[in-house]
C-alpha cells in the first residue's frame, strides 16, 4: 500500500463513521501563537478543542502536513522526520476512550490488515496530575491485545500541550513490530523494532498559565504518522525506502554517484530537510534569521552541509524535483517560486561554507568555542548556532559557549535594531575587528567622493561589508575616471595617516540634520540617532560600530569602480 492509498483508506473509514473531513491547513498555525509550526493535526482545532462549536460537527478527520523542529537533530535514523503527514481523527466532546480505541484498532487490523501479533500498546502510568489509565488497557484487552503487549509509561504517555498552554492529556500509543524476526511476545518499548505509528490522546485536561485544570469538554485526538505506517505496511524497517522518500533518495544517489548503503545518515538528512523546506516555503516563509525563516534556513543549510560530505554542490533544487511529483495531491506547491528560494539560499551559503568550516576547524583546538567565535561563524559565515554545535561536538570534539553566543547575538540585535531604524546601512551586523575598520573606511570613502567629485548631492545608496571588503553604492551619474579613483583613494589614505579621532554622539535626528550629518532623512529614525564624526571631514548618522581612530585602518585600496543601476555607482575596496 502506498501513501496515497493509505490516506484514502483512512479518510474513507472515518467518514463512514460519521466524521467530516477538514482541510489540511497551513504549516504556520493561525490559532496557536505559542508555537512556530503546526506540529500535529490538532493545531487548527484548538478553539474547538476548548469548547467552541465546530461548523462541521463533533466528529472530524483529516490528513495534516506537520513540521517537528524538535526532531531536527534526530533526523538521520530510519524513522524520524521534520516534515510528516499526520492522519487525524477527533471527537469534540463526542465519543470517548472506548470508541476511540475501537476505531483505531478496527482501522489497523481490519482495513490495513495488520496482524494483531505485530501490535503493542502503551498506557499512561499515572503521576501527580492524572491517575494510571487502567481503563484504556482494559479496552485494548477486550479487543484481544495480550497483557504482555501492554506497557505503562510516564512522560511518553502524556501528550501536550503543543505549545506552552492548551489542551492535553494522557495518551495511549500504538506500536508496530518492524523486526525481521517474529515479534517478541513481551513488548519492550525500548526495543527499536517497536515503532510508534500512532496515538490516541485522551484530552481531559487543559494547561493554563496557572497549571493543569480539568477540561470543560473531553476530546479525543488521534494522530497517526503516514511515513511510518506506509513503511510498516510494506515490510520496511526504514521509512526512507517507502514511496514518499525513495525517489528523493534515488535522486541523491544519482547526483552524488554514491550508494544509499554506507551514506544513509547524510542522504536521509538531505532528503528530509529539503522536503520540509519545500513545504515551508510553500506556506509563504522565506529563509531569514528569525522564527520560521530561521528554521527554514537551518534546514536548507544543514542539507547543503551534508551534501558537501557527499561531494555535492548546487544540488538542492535537483533533489527537490521528485518531491513535487510525490506530493502532486498538494495543489499549493508553487514549484518555480520554491525552487527559486531554495537555489538562492544554497548559493548564499555556498559562498561561505568552505571558509566557515576551515575557520571552525582552526578555532576548534580550544576545548570550548567562545561565544564570540560562534557568533562570528553565525554572522560572517552563515553558520546557524545549531550547526556549529553539531559539528563541534560530533566531529571536532569540543563544546560551544552557547550562553556567550546568546549574549553576542543580543548585543548585535540591539545594534541592528538601531541600524534598521536608520535603514541606510546594511551589513552592520558583524562586529568583528576587520568589519569595524571597513565601516569606518566606508565613511571616509563617502566623504572623499563628495570632495573629489565636487558633488554635494552624492549620497550613499547602499552598503555591504564583510570582514574582507567593503562595497559602497552611491549616487553619481557617470563612470569615474582613473584619475578620480586615484584621488579618492589618496584622500582616504591621507585621512588615515592624520590619525583622526572618531567621535560618537547621540542626538535627535533634527539636530543631526542641522549639523549636516549625512543620512537618509526620509527614513523613519527613532527619537535619537547616533552620529559619527571624523574630524571636520565626515559626519554620518550610523549605528556603528566604528574604530576609535582612523590610524587603525592601515591602508585603503579601491579594487573596482562600476555601475550599479542607473545613476548609481559601486565601489569595492579593501584595507591592507
Ligand atoms: N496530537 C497528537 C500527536 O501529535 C495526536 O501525536
Amino acid at each position: 500500500m502506498n501513501r496515497k492509498e493509505l490516506i484514502k483508506k483512512y479518510l474513507e473509514f472515518f467518514k463512514n463513521k460519521n466524521h467530516k473531513e477538514i482541510p489540511n491547513s497551513s504549516l504556520i498555525p493561525e490559532n496557536d501563537p505559542t508555537v512556530l509550526f503546526t506540529t500535529a493535526g490538532m493545531h487548527p482545532l484548538i478553539p474547538y478543542l476548548l469548547g467552541q462549536k465546530h461548523p462541521l460537527g463533533r466528529r472530524l478527520c483529516n490528513v495534516q502536513r506537520c513540521i517537528r523542529t524538535t526532531d531536527i537533530e534526530e533526523v538521520g535514523d530510519a524513522t524520524h522526520h521534520t516534515f510528516m503527514e499526520m492522519l487525524g481523527n477527533w471527537s469534540l466532546g463526542d465519543y470517548w476512550k472506548k470508541e476511540a480505541i475501537e476505531f483505531s484498532f478496527e482501522f489497523l487490523t481490519k482495513i490495513l490488515k495488520i496482524p494483531i501479533e505485530k501490535l503493542a500498546v502503551s498506557c499512561f502510568k499515572g503521576d501527580r496530575n492524572a491517575p494510571k489509565d487502567t481503563e484504556s488497557a482494559k479496552i485494548w484487552k477486550s479487543l484481544g491485545v495480550q497483557e504482555d503487549r501492554i506497557a505503562y509509561l510516564g512522560k511518553d504517555n502524556w501528550w501536550g500541550p503543543a505549545g506552552k498552554t492548551g489542551p492535553c492529556g494522557p495518551s495511549t500509543e500504538i506500536f508496530y513490530w518492524i523486526g525481521k524476526s517474529k515479534a517478541l511476545k513481551k513488548f519492550n518499548p525500548n526495543d527499536k523494532r517497536w515503532v510508534e505509528i500512532g496515538n490516541d490522546v485522551l484530552m481531559e485536561y487543559n494547561k493554563t498559565k496557572k497549571g493543569f485544570e480539568k477540561a470543560k469538554q473531553k476530546n479525543i485526538d488521534f494522530g497517526g504518522g503516514v511515513e511510518r505506517t506506509v513503511a510498516a505496511l510494506n515490510g520496511l524497517d526504514d521509512d526512507y525506502l517507502a514511496d514518499n522518500f525513495k525517489p528523493i533518495i534515488k535522486k541523491i544517489e544519482q547526483l552524488s554517484g554514491k550508494k544509499y548503503k554506507g551514506n544513509k545518515k547524510a542522504m536521509r538528512i538531505i532528503a528530509d530537510h529539503i522536503k520540509a523546506s519545500v513545504f515551508i516555503i510553500a506556506d509563504s516563509i522565506v529563509p531569514s534569521n528569525t522564527e520560521q525563516g530561521y528554521v527554514l534556513r537551518r534546514l536548507i543549510r544543514r542539507a547543503v552541509r551534508y551534501g558537501k560530505e557527499l561531494n555535492m554542490k548546487n544540488f538542492v533544487t535537483k533533489v527537490a524535483e521528485p518531491i513535487f511529483k510525490i506530493y502532486d495531491d498538494y495543489k499549493h506547491l508553487q514549484k518555480k517560486k520554491i525552487l527559486n528560494e531554495l537555489e538562492k539560499e544554497e548559493k548564499r551559503f555556498l559562498q561561505t561554507l568552505e571558509k566557515g568550516l576551515n575557520k571552525l576547524k582552526k578555532i576548534a583546538w580550544n576545548e570550548t568555542i567562545s561565544g564570540k567565535d560562534a557568533f562570528l561563524l553565525y554572522q560572517s559565515y552563515g553558520f546557524p548556532i545549531e550547526m556549529t554545535k553539531e559539528i563541534s561536538s560530533k566531529e571536532l570534539g569540543c563544546s560551544v559557549d552557547e550562553k556567550g553566543f546568546g549574549r553576542e547575538l543580543k548585543r548585535h540585535q540591539s545594534l541592528s535594531r538601531t541600524a534598521t531604524k536608520g535603514k541606510f546601512k546594511s551589513g552592520l551586523a558583524d562586529s568583528s575587528k576587520e568589519t569595524t575598520k571597513l565601516h569606518t573606511a566606508a565613511h571616509l570613502l563617502l566623504a572623499a567622493l563628495r570632495i573629489v567629485l565636487k558633488d554635494k548631492n552624492i549620497i550613499q545608496k547602499g552598503s555591504n561589508i564583510t570582514s574582507e571588503r567593503l562595497r559602497l553604492d552611491f549616487s553619481f551619474p557617470r563612470k569615474l575616471t582613473e584619475e578620480e579613483v586615484k584621488k579618492v583613494e589618496k584622500l582616504v589614505n591621507k585621512k588615515i595617516k592624520e590619525s583622526i579621532e572618531v567621535k560618537r554622539e547621540e542626538m535627535p535626528p533634527s539636530k543631526a540634520k542641522k549639523q549636516g550629518a549625512l543620512g537618509i532623512f526620509d527614513e523613519k529614525y527613532g527619537n535619537k540617532v547616533s552620529v559619527y564624526t571624523i574630524g571636520n571631514f565626515s559626519k554620518e548618522i550610523c549605528a556603528g560600530p566604528h574604530v576609535k581612530n582612523t590610524s587603525e585602518l592601515r591602508q585603503f585600496k579601491i579594487k573596482k569602480e562600476e555601475s550599479s543601476g542607473s545613476g548609481v555607482r559601486r565601489i569595492r575596496a579593501i584595507l591592507k
